[in-house]
């Protein structure tokens, strides 16, 4: 997710496009900058960082012009520094470009270009747009001809803004995928990528739709399809605050981000799955086939909630790869003397990439000569950058503590690897077809079970007071009992604890009463029946029950004293779908318990300290 933002009217442009960043930074910030332009050049000025670092290098004379854009981004092809920040300029310097989204078919056309001659100076994906514009308005015709012309070319989304020489009060801006929108002020017009960039300046907006292009100069506007026929939209006032928007309408960061996850899941795959030969795409392991097949072991490590997606992929590993695997806590993994060798393969998962822990298990990972790989989200991160290879989550910026679209993406990068894994080994191919159609379809799945979000709610509403709560849970939902009980007690400081439902008779068993709920995910899986045996113990000691169960239904159902029901899928993708509620559960529980559910109190969002 990245920020955009541009101005033409009668102001200078630069001081509002700096504004409007700054209000835009939650969406990325790790580079930023502006282009300004007149009827002879285009002025750019670009820094990595945030974009305090951008203001503090343009100092107090900012670039003149009263026509502008201004981009601050989160890298999904790229380092975060200098030249790969938005705008990118074509050869000539004529034209500007900022781009929010991802351009899959980037590389092909990257390299038509440069046989056409273009000089490319960035890593990203974004640059191919600016040339191929360049090139058809060489060709003759107006600068939004030659924006549809270069449109219909890309496969993959987008959100973009364009300023040239050529029109040099014009802004042409187009959406398919990422958020824009036109903002109309008096005498003076905006662009951006979300209200809270144009919110000190007017409350009209008009929100383009996927396939739609502005021609936005300072006193008026138009909106046309990708044929470049003129359509009417309607204009729309803003109401939110500034905070809201942020927040994407929803009163917390967290509740917008689980919320989100069926775009961060589509985003998460987005290039990855090949139904037809049934496995996966995945060009940033840096690995060939030969090194993969070498690995003869496989170590997952991590922490938190990136420490229970690891198990998860252990289990994934296991049973469709045949590779054994296992996974250790970053923070014990380096202090011990873990026997690692050339045919280890390390797997470290990381939202942030910044976990101090994880980062320093991969060093002593590779020092022992193991080839490392970082599931991460942040593109250009410590750990992201160290590792041989790794594979992106591209959830876009998590900024609510407590992990939620990131654990779900870590999942689904998880079956993506273990598909390539297991398809080079015994897998065949219709199994692999299996998982392929199965990850295809998790995102409107994941939307079925958010749907049912009020449910959830009242069932937090009868458990807000209890003292402790415990979450059980087999096989693939194992570690989504820990998950659960991590959530809830991160936000809510309720103690809650997650076993495997059979080591209920190891002891915890003792501690069941009517005063302590117990969660149950209990998906139809392999081992749903011990999970109702583990279920009927439960009651028959007056245990009161919350089950997560498969749409359907009758057997957990009429023990259960509450349940949620979420979509049938293949086991090992269960755990997408089952901690849905439970994030849910603890989000309700803490926003009634009136804690700070963004930033609960004595965590941080990436422990960079030992
Ligand atoms: C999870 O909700 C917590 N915020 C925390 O456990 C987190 O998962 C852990 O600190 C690891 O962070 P990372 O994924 O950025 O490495």
């Amino acid at each position: 997710m990245c920020g955009i933002v541009g101005y033409t009217g009668p102001r200078q442009a630069a001081p509002l496009l700096l504004e409007g960043l700054k209000r835009l930074e939650y969406r990325g910030y790790d580079s930023a900058g502006v282009a300004l332009v007149d009827d002879r050049r285009i002025e750019v000025h670009k820094a990595p960082g945030k974009i305090s670092v951008l203001e503090k290098q343009l100092g107090a004379s900012l670039p003149r012009g009263q026509t502008g854009i201004a981009h601050t981004r989160w890298a999904t092809h790229g380092a975060p520094n200098t030249v790969n920040a938005h705008p990118h300029t074509d050869c000539g310097g004529t034209l500007a470009l900022a781009h929010n989204g991802i351009i899959e078919n980037a590389g092909v056309l990257r390299t038509a270009l440069a046989q056409r001659g273009h000089v490319f100076r960035s890593e990203t994906d974004t640059e191919v747009l600016v040339h191929l514009i360049e090139e058809l308005l060489a060709k003759g015709g107006t600068l939004v001809e030659a924006v549809a012309g270069a449109l219909n070319q890309v496969e993959g989304t987008y959100g973009i803004a364009v300023i040239s020489t050529r029109e040099a009060d014009t802004i042409v801006a187009a959406r398919n995928g990422s958020p824009l929108l036109v903002a109309i002020g008096a005498g003076e017009n905006f662009v951006a990528s979300d209200a809270s960039a144009v919110l000190a300046h007017t409350r009209s907006v008009v929100y383009l739709d996927d396939g739609e292009i502005a021609v936005v100069r300072p006193t008026e506007y138009r909106i046309l399809d990708l044929r470049t026929v003129e359509k009417e939209k309607a204009v729309t006032r803003v109401d939110w605050d500034l905070a809201t928007i942020e927040r994407g309408g929803h009163a917390h960061f967290m509740l917008k981000e689980i919320m989100e996850q069926p775009e961060s899941l589509r985003n998460t795959l987005r290039g990855h799955l090949l139904e037809e030969e049934g496995t996966a795409r995945l060009g940033g392991l840096n690995l060939t086939d030969e090194q993969l097949l070498q690995v003869n072991r496989i170590v997952f490590t991590a922490c938190g909630t990136s420490w229970h997606s690891a198990l998860i992929g252990e289990y994934m590993m296991e049973e469709l790869a045949r590779i054994p695997s296992e996974v250790e806590y970053a923070s014990e993994f380096r202090y011990r003397n873990p026997i690692v060798d050339e045919r280890t393969l390390v797997v470290g998962i990381s939202q942030s990439g910044e976990t101090a822990d994880t980062l320093a298990a991969l060093r002593e990972a590779k020092r022992r000569g193991a080839r490392t790989l970082g599931l991460v989200n942040v593109v250009g991160s410590t750990i992201a950058r160290e590792v041989d290879g790794g594979i992106y989550l591209h959830a876009g910026p998590e900024i609510g503590v407590a992990s939620t679209k990131a654990f779900t993406s870590q999942i689904a990068a998880l079956a993506v690897l273990t598909l390539k894994m297991g398809r080079l080994r015994s897998l065949s191919i219709l199994q692999g077809r299996e998982v392929v159609r199965a990850l295809a379809k998790l995102p409107e799945l994941v939307e079925r079970v958010l749907a049912k979000a009020s449910e959830v709610e009242r069932i937090a509403e009868r458990m807000m007071r209890a003292a402790n709560v415990l979450y059980l849970g087999r096989g693939y939902n194992f570690p989504v009992a820990l998950e659960g009980a991590l959530k809830l007690k991160e936000i809510s400081y309720i103690h809650a604890e997650g076993y495997p439902a059979a080591e209920m008779k190891h002891g915890p068993i003792a501690l069941i009463d009517d005063l302590m709920p117990v969660v149950f995910i209990a998906p139809k899986d392999a081992v749903y029946q011990k999970v109702v045996s583990n279920i009927e113990e439960v009651k028959a000691r007056g245990g009161r029950v919350m089950a997560v169960v498969t749409e359907g239904d009758t057997g957990v159902a009429r023990l259960a004293d509450h349940k949620v029901e979420v979509p049938e899928t293949l086991d090992l993708l269960t755990p997408v779908l089952t901690v849905l509620p439970l994030q849910l559960l603890a989000y309700y529980i803490a926003v009634r318990r009136g804690c700070n559910v963004d930033q609960p109190r004595n965590l941080a969002k990436s422990v960079t300290v030992e």
